[in-house]
């Protein structure tokens, strides 16, 4: 009998600022957590892929383990790295799990024992030492690499601007022992690319010949997400749309010219969810859970969020819901423009966010005048975020640009219809409602093509004409939704293939 011959084993290294549920202030730490689960397997037979995640130990992170009763252990590991005017050192602490990838934490008090990620403008204490303190997870990576069990990684793989100068450091550091290591760098959102003063680059111990145009140099600035384009062995964004429009003007961030010089062939893989942690058929954050075939669970979470927010909402009356931050990328003062009008049509609407202050007290400010229809909460809840893709019928997310975007992918998976703008991982995740996508049994959404308030005027009118005269379609609509497979196993093969590809071992 013919057997396939057992590959080495594939050793990745995941290097990323934010891991959920640990640390998160968006879909980064989501994408961080579940994408080293699905390609993990280290008893494969014929594959056998040994993940890692590093990622610092912030004081959040000491919150959410002492909350879920998890510990965490010292691997002996020692970090040490020389920037600015001292020696910063660290420790490398593991999560203690039975399985699933390993996931390591560097502890380094100085630079991470305190309140939230990133600095908090509204915080009254600023720190401003960001790129140290992402430059010191940097080194930690390159340190740690040749003291994991397994071996130096095959794939380092980066994220976001907060990881973009670890190519870069990889590629100075030259060490022989990486030689055979390759580097993937992922663009989350190209709208924040850590950009700062040149006089950071001796601080971190950079060259000044970096400041040319086609190294970091931006407008007299450093910029660190240059340096994960430039550097990176193969660049990678978080949809094909994505892909495509971060390559022009409209959507290319400044850096348009330079992606098309420099990366080219930056590949689109779409996102997953994870798929244990989003599921209406086991979620222990709602009232009641449901599936296609039980869907009456779904009525008990709506009438639960109404009453939780005090919305008088009959049956007729469609309940839109909103989990996102507060930024303009994500056209909720278009939202907040068009409440008054939409709620004449009946709807009544909960959001909860945070982020933007003047946007917070806008909706805030809503949610008193109309307090039977709009329900709102400023804060980072992920209980409620469960609750609202539950309880809600409708979503709505008018981003101006979305990378990817989950809540549309939570949103179908929960029987609550997207309406969406018509751009980047939104516009390839949701099938618009037109005669023949329905007749199909395609569809699974709305979306509109203009991000203003004409352009989501016209999708809530669809989606509120469907709700209120077509109950039958509206019923079709959420379960081709839920019958999605947002898994992540599809876009973790795509990964997978890359890293392969980049090896030569296909
Ligand atoms: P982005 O990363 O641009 O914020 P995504 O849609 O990719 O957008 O991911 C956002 C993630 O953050 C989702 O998991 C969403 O549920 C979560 N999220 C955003 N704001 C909040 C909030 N205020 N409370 C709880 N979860 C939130
Ligand atoms: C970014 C994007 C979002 C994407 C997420 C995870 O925060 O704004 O669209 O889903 O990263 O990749």
């Amino acid at each position: 009998m013919h057997r396939t011959r057992r590959q080495p084993p594939l050793r990745i290294l995941s290097v990323s600022a934010e891991v959920a549920p640990y640390s998160k202030t968006g879909g980064l730490g989501d994408v961080a957590s579940a994408l080293p689960k699905a390609l993990h397997q280290p008893d494969d037979e014929t594959y056998p892929i040994q993940v890692t995640t590093l990622t610092p130990l912030y004081r959040c992170v000491r919150e959410v383990l002492h909350k879920r009763k998890e510990e965490v252990r010292d691997t002996g590991v020692r970090i040490s790295a020389d920037l600015g005017d001292r020696v910063y050192q660290g420790k490398i602490y593991q999560l203690v799990q039975p399985y699933g990838p390993r996931l390591l934490f560097v502890h380094c008090p100085a630079l991470y024992d305190r309140d939230g990620i990133y600095d908090d403008p509204e915080a009254k204490r600023q720190h401003g030492d960001n790129p140290i303190r992402f430059m010191f997870l940097c080194h930690a990576a390159m340190q740690l690499g040749q003291h994991l069990p397994e071996g130096v990684p095959d794939i380092l793989h980066t994220h976001d601007w907060q990881t973009a100068l670890l190519p870069l450091l990889k590629k100075f550091y030259n060490h022989p022992a990486w030689s055979h290591t390759k580097t993937v760098y992922t663009i989350h959102n190209l709208a924040y690319q850590g950009v700062f003063s040149p006089d950071w680059l001796p601080i971190l111990r950079l060259p000044m010949w970096l400041m040319q145009m086609d190294m970091l140099e931006y407008f007299g600035a450093m910029n660190c997400m240059k340096a994960g384009i430039r550097f990176a062995d193969a660049v990678t964004t978080v949809s094909p749309s994505y892909a495509k429009e971060i390559q022009a003007t409209k959507f290319g961030e400044g850096l348009d010219t330079f992606i098309s010089a420099w990366a080219p062939e930056t590949r689109g893989i779409l996102n997953g969810i994870d798929t244990s942690e989003w599921n209406p058929e086991e979620d222990r954050q709602i009232e009641r859970t449901y599936s296609v075939k039980k869907f009456d669970g779904k009525f008990i979470n709506r009438k639960a969020l109404a009453h939780r927010f005090g919305l008088q909402a009959g049956p007729g009356d469609p309940i839109f819901g909103i989990v996102s931050r507060f930024a303009h990328q994500k056209g909720l003062d278009i939202v907040a423009d068009l409440i008054p009008e939409l709620i004449t049509t009946g709807s009544r609407i909960v959001i909860l966010g945070s982020g933007d202050p003047a946007l917070e007290a806008r909706f805030e400010e809503l949610g008193k005048r109309f307090p039977k229809h709009v329900g709102v909460k400023v804060g980072f809840d992920a209980k409620l975020a469960h609750q609202i893709e539950a309880g809600a019928d409708a979503f709505v997310m008018p981003s101006r640009y979305e990378p990817c975007g989950l809540n549309q992918m939570y949103s179908m998976r929960y029987g609550t219809i997207p309406i969406v703008h018509r751009v980047g991982g939104l516009r390839d995740t949701v099938t618009d409602t037109m005669e023949t996508t329905a007749r199909h049994g395609l569809a699974t959404g709305f979306r509109f093509d203009v991000c203003d308030g004409d352009g989501l005027r016209w999708g809530l009118s669809r989606a509120v004409k469907t709700y209120r005269q077509d109950p039958r379609l509206w019923h079709q609509l959420r379960v081709t939704g839920m019958q999605q497979d947002f898994s992540w196993n599809r876009s973790a093969g795509e990964y997978l293939a890359l890293y392969l590809q980049l090896l030569g071992r296909e």
